[in-house]
């Protein structure tokens, strides 16, 4: 909810107009926010007595009977819009699409959308309320790790457009974001290690205790959906909410101050560097966790090497990656993608690096001082470390599969990871299809660039030649 206060003065030649708004957004901790139990989501909708729910299609075939029954026991008829599912799908004809449902569901000025989803829908669904009327109220409840501790902390909404990412976008901030972790239980696991892999960056950048955390209980989080399935230890749970509350808190923390991204030095940025070049460059993309997770590590050996981070640190952070089945490193991660990913990446940084480095661990400091032929030299060393970790370094299930692109994937050599031939992980699967769409080229420059909009002004590269 913003609320906007001006003046106006008269100038020697014409008018000045100066003023601030006032942000004003609200986030609430539910346990099953669809339960009857919880009357909080109902009453946001009982003074219009109906409710239009955005979601996508996998999210409707889970959870669109529970919600219909909550919203039926308050006496709330619900109608539903659901998605496509799938990067391919943040566009703008699928904007257009909900822009529809509102018109035809008669939307209200103040009268809130429901928005239930990932990352995708909420970034989506949320620029059409941005749009819709010039502002529309919304109501946000992530359903995804992502959703849960990085892309509803932010204000940022956006659909992709042509080669660019995030490229038409707003910020528009909700009225409410309800906090239901309850819906991890039904999240596949690779999804779970995409959240992972950015509460590892918040955690070894700005909070030693969480980072803790992760690496006493790494396994069983992942393995629990934290401590979500039934059958968790109480421990687990326990400890899962209070890493997750901490992590949102960091970020609202250090992003807050900085809602409309005017300040470049962040350290939300750690692993965002070479990763928006080279997320992309195998076939299927990488999954946004695991490209973030190859870049942290590099970064992580890079502070290593400058004496910023201790052996034992080091050690610590690579292991804890590759405990938690992510990519520390990839074959396609090479000199071509260091000296591609600078160049890019110092477009979007106003000509500096600033590399966010964990230094000492749970803190973190920015590099400026670079010379490509040093940061590949220390991509040498970083190689001759990720070969002795498991899968040699690679990561379980570490390419996008239909379930984020909307589109079967494909299995092609620039797929191999280092230690796997056919590019899974110890006999996982990376729910490829061996189907080879047609006009796969155009869904991998549409595909996942970047995750947080970190790299949002940047057009998608071409793949390089490994
Ligand atoms: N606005 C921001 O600041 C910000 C930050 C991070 C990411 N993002 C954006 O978020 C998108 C990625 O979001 P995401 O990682 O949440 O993925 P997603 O929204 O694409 O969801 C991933 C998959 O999980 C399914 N799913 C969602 N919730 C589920 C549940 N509870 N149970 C079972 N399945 C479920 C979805 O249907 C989908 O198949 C990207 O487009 C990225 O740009 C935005
Ligand atoms: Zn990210």
């Amino acid at each position: 909810m913003s609320d906007m206060q001006a003046s106006v003065t008269k100038t020697d030649n014409g008018f000045s107009v100066a003023g601030y708004e006032k942000l004003n957004y609200d986030f609430a901790f539910v346990e099953g926010v669809f339960d009857i139990k919880n009357k909080q989501l109902a009453e946001c909708y009982q003074k219009w007595g109906r409710v239009l729910t955005v979601l996508d299609e996998n999210m409707k075939a889970l959870y669109a009977d529970e919600i219909k029954k909550y919203f039926d026991h308050y006496n709330i008829p619900v109608t539903f819009h659901a998605m496509a599912v799938g990067e391919k799908a943040k566009s703008i004809e699928t904007l257009l699409k909900i822009v529809e449902s509102m018109t035809n569901f008669g939307i209200i000025r103040k009268e809130p959308v429901l928005v239930v989803g990932g990352g995708l829908v909420t970034d989506v669904a949320g620029f059409a309320c941005a749009c819709y009327r010039r502002t529309t109220n919304f109501i946000r409840v992530p359903t995804t790790l992502i959703g849960l501790i990085d892309a509803s902390v932010s204000i940022k909404v956006a659909v992709n457009y042509g080669n660019y990412k995030n490229r038409l976008g707003a910020y528009h901030a909700p009225i409410w974001t309800f906090l239901d972790f309850s819906f991890l239980k039904t999240l596949p696991i690779a999804q779970v290690r995409n959240g992972f892999a950015e509460i590892i960056k918040i955690s070894s950048c700005a909070d030693l205790k969480t980072f803790n955390s992760l690496d006493r209980y790494c396994e069983e989080l992942i393995d629990t959906k934290f401590g979500r399935l039934e059958g968790s230890r109480p421990e687990v749970r326990k400890v899962a909410d209070e890493i997750c509350y901490d992590a949102i808190y960091e970020m609202l923390k250090l992003e807050t101050p900085n809602l409309h991204e005017i300040m470049l030095d962040r350290v939300i940025a750690y692993g965002h560097t070479w990763s928006p070049f080279h997320e992309l460059q195998p076939e299927p993309p990488l999954r946004h966790g695991h490209a973030i997770s190859i870049d942290m590590a590099y970064t992580a050996t890079l502070a290593y090497d400058r004496g910023m981070l201790s052996k034992e640190d080091h050690t610590r952070i690579l292991t804890l990656f590759s405990r938690a089945g992510l990519s520390i490193d990839h074959q396609l991660y090479d000199d071509v993608a260091i000296e591609k990913g600078t160049e890019a990446i110092l477009k979007t940084r106003d000509g500096a690096l600033r590399l966010a480095v964990p230094s000492p661990l749970g803190q973190c400091q920015f590099v400026n001082e670079f010379s490509v032929g040093d940061l590949q030299r220390v991509l040498k060393d970083h190689k001759k470390y990720t070969a002795g970790f498991p899968r040699s370094g690679d990561g379980l299930e570490a390419y996008v599969d239909a379930s984020d692109t909307g589109e079967p994937t494909v299995v092609s050599p620039k797929n191999l990871g280092k230690g796997q031939p056919n590019g899974s992980a110890n006999g996982h699967s990376n729910g490829m299809s061996s189907k080879i769409p047609n006009g796969h080229k155009a869904l991998v420059q549409d595909a996942h660039h970047e995750n947080g909009d970190l790299m949002n002004e940047s057009k998608l590269l071409q793949p390089v030649q490994a």
